[in-house]
Order: structure tokens, then C-alpha cells, then sequence
């Protein structure tokens, strides 16, 4: 009887994403309201949905009899994995079984569907990632909470800061944390944790302390503009301080910002995408006598000066510390700029950050954003003579490009 190493999702630890789905090179994970699942017709075990995974849900393998691999409907209304076949089960000897293992001498995907680099610049400092699950998640107690955005403005960001107290969570600028908002959704079953990008370096949102920030939207229409309450943002953007919040993670090890002193930052974000941004300024400013020679320019993209998080204390960096671009989208009587728009008229200075191996790119925020941004790059890059896919390989080859929009 021929056996299946099925590829499985754990509902439980999955924080719905979506990379996963975005990242699979053959269309072999789809997702409805409750689970992301893995159609075991369609998976070829490639793998190259495993490394990006924040959470390491995707990495589940399940041994069972071809004939009986878990359907996707059935994968839809778990709540947690089944537990492991034993050999008997499957109808196989032990030294069979055990034959059987994770797709591992496949290589990660190089394919296009993986844009951005999969792995961490080579001189990022180590993460530490997954210490708390939904399980056993961290506390954290709200030491302030205000909004960001001008009254005026049609969205609400806020400035949440977390403090962790005596509980250990140690954090790079460009990683993660996944907050589980308290209740159930409408089937009953808890909330399922929602991602956001910590805006804090690692030292501490106040130098020394032992806590992060977060730029949170409050969502109050879904993507088709719809009214819709998002459930995480809006219950973050009501916490008060001294509320206590379930946290989990840290996420991520390959967004982070380079050691290396001699690294240029070219930043790319819009809205909420200039959290990552600001932990990687911040870092750099509080470090700032310690003889970087490395530079920082930032495009970033908001309908008006009154929708950008952080417009004051970015409008007061000195220009010889960073170079910031502002694109706005909905001012009176103005055209559109989007961020990319910016790096076009911007070329005779992206273009030899390009050629230099020294260059870091970070992309954030909108979905949207990220094709236009990629072939503004593309564009920039023909312009001053540069072979872009062979700068594009390199950068992702090197952990040069980084991209995280959602
Ligand atoms: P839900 O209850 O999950 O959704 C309500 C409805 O709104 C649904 O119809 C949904 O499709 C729609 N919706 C969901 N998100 C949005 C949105 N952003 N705009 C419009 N409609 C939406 N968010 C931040 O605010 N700051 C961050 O720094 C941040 N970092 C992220 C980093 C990563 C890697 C990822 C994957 C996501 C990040 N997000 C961030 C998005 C965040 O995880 C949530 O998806 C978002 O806050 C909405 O959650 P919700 O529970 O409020 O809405
Ligand atoms: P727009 O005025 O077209 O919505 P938001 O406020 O929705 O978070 O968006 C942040 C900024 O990103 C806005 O200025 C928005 O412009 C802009 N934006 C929207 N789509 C894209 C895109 N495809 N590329 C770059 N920027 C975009």
C-alpha cells in the first residue's frame, strides 16, 4: 500500500498569515474562516512554504496510507491535529515507517514566488524566536496606548507600548509578536492570534526597559471597504494602561536589520509598515556615536502629512542621519505620489545604492505596494547600467531584501 508523508497545518499554533498561501509554488494551501490546510493531491513536499512560516505551524508531517490522507474539508474543521498514526495503523512494519520522513533533500524553492530574501543579512544579530505559543502565551501589562494619527485623519493608528516586567522577551528590530485578543470568535473557538511588527529596537522602547511598541490601525472595513470591526486592532486600540495582554512569539528571523556598522538602510513603507522602520532608526540613532558609516533613507507612503504615524519626530531627524521621502497620495490639488513614484525621482540616488553590496532593502505595509516598488527598483536599476535580475539574485541571496506586506 503506498504511504504518504502528509503535509499538515497546526491549527493551534497557526497564526493565519497567509505567507504560507502567498508563498506555496504550486497553489496547494488554501484557508477558509477557521483553518489554513494543505491539499495533499496538489503538495509536492517543496518546502518552500516552511521557512517563512513565523511560526513554524507549517511543519507538520504526517505519516498515513495515500488512500486515507486527510481531505481539506476534513483539515477545515480541525481544531487541533490528529493525533500521529502508529505503524500498525498504517498497515506498515515499524522499520517502514520509520524509512519515512520529512521531504528534506528537497531544496527550498528558488522560484519568483519568493521575492524577497529567505534568509537573515549575514551579519544580523542571532533572534530568538517562538518562546511563547498560545499555549502557554507571555503577559504583558500596557504601559501606554494613544493614537497617532491626527484627530482629522480618516485612520486611527496607535502607539501601544507593552511592558513585560520580569518575563524574558528578547526582540530584534524587524521582528514580530502575535497578541491573542481575549473571547471567541462566532464558532466558539478562541481568537486566533494576530501579527504585528514591533516599532522598538532592541534595547527597549524606553532604553533599558524591558518592553516593545507596536503601530496598530484600528480596522474598521474590510478590504472591499465594507463596514467590519477588526477584532485584534480594535481591541488594542481600546486597551488602557495597566490592561494585561496575552502575547506570543517573537516571529521572525530573517527581516532584521544588519550589525554591521557600514550598511546602507533603504527603507520602503507605508502606514503601519513604518513600524520595522522606526526599530531600525531608532537602533541606529541611539548607536549613532558609535562610528556608523552606514546611511538611511526611508520612502514613506500615507494619503497626508495627518494620516503618517510618527510625521513629527520623523520631520525632526537631522538630514545627515536619515534621508526621508515623503509620498502623499490624497493631497488637494496634487497628483497621487506613491512610494514608488518617489524612488523614480529619486534614482540618481538609489541607483548607486544598488551597485553597492553594502545596500539593505526593507519593504513594509501594503500589500499593494510591493510590485510597484520591485519595478521601480527594476527600472532604476537598467537606468545606471546595473543587470537587475543578477542584483535582485544577490540581494536575496545575501538577506538584502526584505519584504513584509500584508
Ligand atoms: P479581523 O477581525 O481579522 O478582520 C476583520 C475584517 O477586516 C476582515 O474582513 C479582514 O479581511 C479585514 N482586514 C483585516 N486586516 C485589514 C487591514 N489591515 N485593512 C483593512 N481590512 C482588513 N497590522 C497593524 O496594524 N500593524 C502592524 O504592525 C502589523 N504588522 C503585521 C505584520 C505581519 C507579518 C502581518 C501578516 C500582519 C500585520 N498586521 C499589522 C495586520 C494584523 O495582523 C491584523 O491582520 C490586522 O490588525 C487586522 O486584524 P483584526 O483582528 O483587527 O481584523
Ligand atoms: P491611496 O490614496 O491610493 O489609498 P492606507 O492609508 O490605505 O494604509 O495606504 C497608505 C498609502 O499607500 C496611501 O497613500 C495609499 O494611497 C498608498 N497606496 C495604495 N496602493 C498603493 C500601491 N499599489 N503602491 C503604493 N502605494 C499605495
Amino acid at each position: 500500500m503506498a504511504m504518504l508523508n502528509q503535509h499538515l497545518i497546526d491549527p493551534q499554533v497557526c497564526i493565519r498569515c497567509n505567507t504560507c498561501e502567498e508563498t506555496c509554488p504550486n497553489d496547494a494551501i488554501t484557508h477558509d474562516a477557521n483553518n489554513y490546510v494543505v491539499n495533499a493531491q496538489v503538495c509536492n513536499g517543496c518546502m518552500a512554504c516552511v521557512p517563512p512560516c513565523p511560526t513554524g505551524a507549517i511543519d507538520n508531517w504526517h505519516q498515513v496510507l495515500e488512500a486515507d490522507a486527510y481531505s481539506i474539508d476534513a483539515q477545515l474543521a480541525w481544531e487541533e491535529l490528529p493525533p500521529r498514526q502508529s505503524p500498525a495503523q498504517q498497515g506498515v512494519g515499524v522499520g517502514v515507517a520509520s524509512a519515512l520522513h520529512r521531504p528534506e533533500h528537497l531544496a527550498v524553492s528558488s522560484s519568483d514566488v519568493l521575492r524577497g530574501a529567505s534568509v537573515a543579512p549575514g551579519s544580523a544579530a542571532r533572534p530568538h524566536v517562538n518562546l511563547y505559543t498560545c499555549d502557554a502565551p507571555a503577559t504583558a501589562i500596557v504601559a501606554d496606548n494613544y493614537r497617532l494619527t491626527d484627530e482629522s485623519a480618516d485612520s486611527a493608528i496607535h502607539h501601544i507600548v507593552l511592558d513585560f516586567g520580569a518575563t524574558l522577551f528578547p526582540v530584534l528590530e524587524g521582528q514580530s509578536i502575535g497578541v491573542v485578543p481575549p473571547g471567541a470568535a462566532p464558532n466558539g473557538r478562541p481568537h486566533h492570534a494576530r501579527q504585528y511588527s514591533l516599532a522598538n529596537p532592541r534595547d527597549g522602547e524606553r532604553r533599558g526597559y524591558n518592553n516593545v511598541s507596536l503601530t496598530v490601525k484600528r480596522v474598521t472595513c474590510d478590504h472591499e471597504g465594507n463596514p467590519a470591526l477588526g477584532v485584534c486592532s480594535n481591541y488594542l486600540c481600546d486597551l488602557r494602561k495597566g490592561d494585561r495582554v496575552a502575547v506570543i512569539g517573537p516571529f521572525g528571523s530573517t527581516f532584521l536589520m544588519p550589525n554591521h556598522p557600514g550598511s546602507h538602510l533603504l527603507m520602503i513603507c507605508t502606514g503601519t509598515g513604518a513600524a520595522p522602520m522606526r526599530a531600525m532608526t531608532e537602533y541606529r540613532r541611539r548607536h549613532r556615536g558609535d562610528g556608523a558609516s552606514g546611511r538611511l533613507m526611508l520612502f514613506f507612503g500615507a494619503r497626508t502629512p495627518q494620516e503618517l504615524p510618527y510625521f513629527g519626530p520623523l520631520t525632526t531627524l537631522p538630514k545627515d542621519f536619515i534621508d526621508a521621502e515623503l509620498a502623499f497620495s490624497r493631497m488637494p490639488g496634487r497628483p497621487k505620489r506613491y512610494v514608488q513614484d518617489a524612488l523614480r525621482e529619486r534614482a540618481a540616488d538609489v541607483g548607486p545604492w544598488l551597485a553597492d553590496r553594502n545596500t539593505h532593502v526593507y519593504v513594509c505595509g501594503l500589500k499593494g505596494m510591493e510590485e510597484g516598488v520591485l519595478l521601480a527598483l527594476r527600472d532604476i536599476a537598467q537606468c545606471y547600467g546595473l543587470d537587475w535580475q543578477r542584483v535582485w539574485a544577490d540581494l536575496r541571496r545575501e538577506g538584502r531584501l526584505h519584504l513584509e506586506t500584508y
